[in-house]
């Protein structure tokens, strides 16, 4: 088997693998990057940001804000010091992507602009029009083509971490072009593979975002923390999942049920007002408007379409000017996939599956629990979102900790032990050899997309906005079945070049594991908070569950699942408060 040897491997090439990279390439050119993608890095999911990402820039504006925001947002859930760490470190992130080339829209004036965003109660949403990601993938893609230590290797299957005696040496990926196993030798991983918002069936996720780092951590001892916090973004495409950006609110948006009727104001989240009213109504943060509209449809005041029920998104108050400059992407693809111009008509919109708070768990630093293993962005779960994420973090938080962790594994790689010859060689056979079996098996009556499709029905049905003991003990039934049988798939497709057939098999086995860690965490968890909402346990119950719940793989049943504590640094826990009750004024 071929082996490729670097100092340190990224697995993933999206925003928060591209950031570790530089910072790699930064902190000691003598360092040599592989940088594993199973994309080209300009088609990783970072690409389909819209909105933007949140930084203190403006003096009405501070860091204790942005901290008390993101704080609340996640429902007393995040580590504050990682919270802290953050809100100090985005504006220059942000201002290092200007210095790279990132185009930020404007004011008159020539300073960067910024919008308001839910649950930011200032103003503080940097963006770039409606594609962010676009221009923030772009500006670290071209960025990192000028450090000769990255050496890039597009279109490769990460399956498995190497890992010998709690120490992590390398992976094994499969090359798509030709279907060949190679081993990646070195002496730290960073992880930042994105999220797995396709456990679910309906998500504005790309197709790739099939949970394998978070997979392949897992398999490897490495808890996930935080599962059972899954986004619904309150505003998709009926039909595709596709986002409209939250910037559609942030410019002024309505939300309308069937009666055009603001019913935001219904659910503390009033007054409704001409303006947008940073602290309330459709600038609420994404788990209450999604609760919303889950209670709006149980009421009968949502729109049947062959999609499922909608509510109406209205920008035809912002006008032509407006939406042609802030939301052109909005406008095309509200056009293009709904038949609905912003301009002239309401656009039918319901809320979709859109980003998972928990993760691979890592320290403020981004190192796991095995020795060398670093993992940031989606996949990564270092504590800043709790149990809701603020809308425009995300993109501040890879930046921030893929840039974090790339500088400790840098230190970390100078004193580390590589692994031996022997352990990967073994290991990788291993692996080689499990592929094989999988080309060889010819009498599996299973088939994938089969697997797949009943597995992320269930999920969204027993694992929705609202969950009970019941709808997730049938859940996680359909995910144990499913993994029994999927012992039983056989590919159709004997081939090795770009064989999707295979890929499509290894990720619905990283989905498996994903979907029952997300269960059993989330049947474990009794009580409501952020993004979990039970039905059968309605109060959040600091006393019980102020903690991180931590999923431990067992490859012969559910999760173990422990605990471990929140770090509260400043903030008590206290009520989330929006709209009236939060004083409902512009504080922009
Ligand atoms: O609505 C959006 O543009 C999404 C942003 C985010 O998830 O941070």
């Amino acid at each position: 088997m071929r082996v490729e040897t670097a100092d340190i491997i990224i697995v993933g090439a999206g925003g928060a693998g591209l950031r570790a990279a530089i910072a790699v390439a930064e902190a000691d050119p003598n360092v040599s990057i592989a940088l594993v993608s199973k994309v080209y890095p300009m088609r990783s999911h970072t690409c389909a940001a819209e909105g933007g990402a949140a930084g203190v820039i403006k003096s009405n504006d501070k860091l204790d804000y942005h901290f008390d925001d993101t704080v609340a947002g996640g429902d007393w859930l995040t580590d504050q010091d990682a919270v802290e760490l953050f809100v100090n470190e985005i504006p220059k992130e942000l201002t290092q992507m200007e210095h790279w080339g990132c185009p930020w829209s404007r004011e008159g004036d020539g300073h960067v602009a910024v919008r308001p965003f839910g649950g930011m109660k200032i103003m503080r949403t940097w963006y770039a029009s409606d594609k962010t990601g676009f221009h923030m993938l772009h500006t670290l893609f071209q960025t990192s083509l000028k450090y000769p230590s990255i050496k890039r290797f597009d279109e490769f299957f990460t399956t498995d971490l190497l890992v010998e005696d709690g120490r992590c040496g390398g992976i094994t990926a499969i090359e798509m072009r030709t279907g060949q196993l190679r081993t990646f030798r070195g002496k730290a991983v960073i992880v930042c593979s994105g999220g797995a918002g396709r456990v679910f069936p309906f998500t504005t996720n790309g197709a790739i975002k099939t949970g394998d780092g978070m997979a392949m951590a897992y398999r490897a001892g490495v808890p996930l923390k935080d599962m059972e916090f899954v986004q619904y973004h309150p505003t998709g495409l009926p039909g595709t999942g596709i986002l409209l950006t939250e910037g559609c609110r942030g410019e002024g948006g309505y939300l309308l049920n069937k009666d055009g009727y603001r019913y935001l104001q219904d659910y503390g989240l009033g007054p409704a007002t001409e303006k947008p009213v940073l602290k309330a109504m459709e600038l609420g943060p994404r788990d209450r408007l999604s609760q919303a509209f889950w209670h709006e449809e149980k009421k009968g005041r949502t729109i049947p379409t062959k999609w499922g029920s909608v509510i109406h998104l209205d920008m035809r108050h912002l006008g032509e000017k407006l939406i042609n400059e802030r939301l052109p992407l909005v406008r095309d693809l509200s056009r293009n996939y709904v038949n609905a111009d912003p301009v002239t008509d309401l656009v039918p919109v319901r809320p979709v599956v859109h980003y998972m708070m928990g993760g691979i768990s890592t320290d403020i630093n981004g190192a796991t629990t095995v020795d060398g293993l670093y993992a940031a962005g989606e996949c990564a779960c270092v504590s800043i979102n709790g149990a809701n994420r603020l809308g425009s973090n995300s993109l501040g938080e890879l930046l921030v900790f893929g840039a974090r962790a790339a500088r400790h594994a840098v230190e970390y790689v100078k004193t580390a032990r590589p692994m031996t010859d022997a352990a990967a060689t073994a290991q990788a056979s291993d692996v080689e050899n499990r592929i094989a079996a999988l080309y060889k098996r010819t009498s599996g009556k299973e088939r994938v997309p089969a697997l797949r499709q009943q597995m992320t029905m269930s999920m969204e049905e027993g694992c929705g906005i609202y969950r009970d003991e019941v709808s997730l003990k049938a859940t996680c039934d359909v995910v144990a079945e499913v993994r029994a049988r999927f012992k039983d798939v056989a590919l159709e497709d004997k081939s090795y070049v770009y064989n999707t057939d295979l890929f499509q098999t290894l990720e619905l086995g990283c989905m498996i594991e994903v979907a029952q860690a997300l269960v059993v965490s989330a049947i474990e968890r009794k009580e409501s908070r952020g993004a979990h909402q039970r039905l059968d346990y309605v109060q959040r119950d600091d006393v019980n569950y102020l903690k991180h719940s931590m999923a431990y793989y067992n490859p012969n049943g559910d999760p173990r699942i422990d605990y471990l504590d929140v770090v509260i640094t400043k903030s008590q826990p206290a009520e989330r408060v929006y709209g009236a009750a939060a004083g409902g004024q512009v504080t922009a």
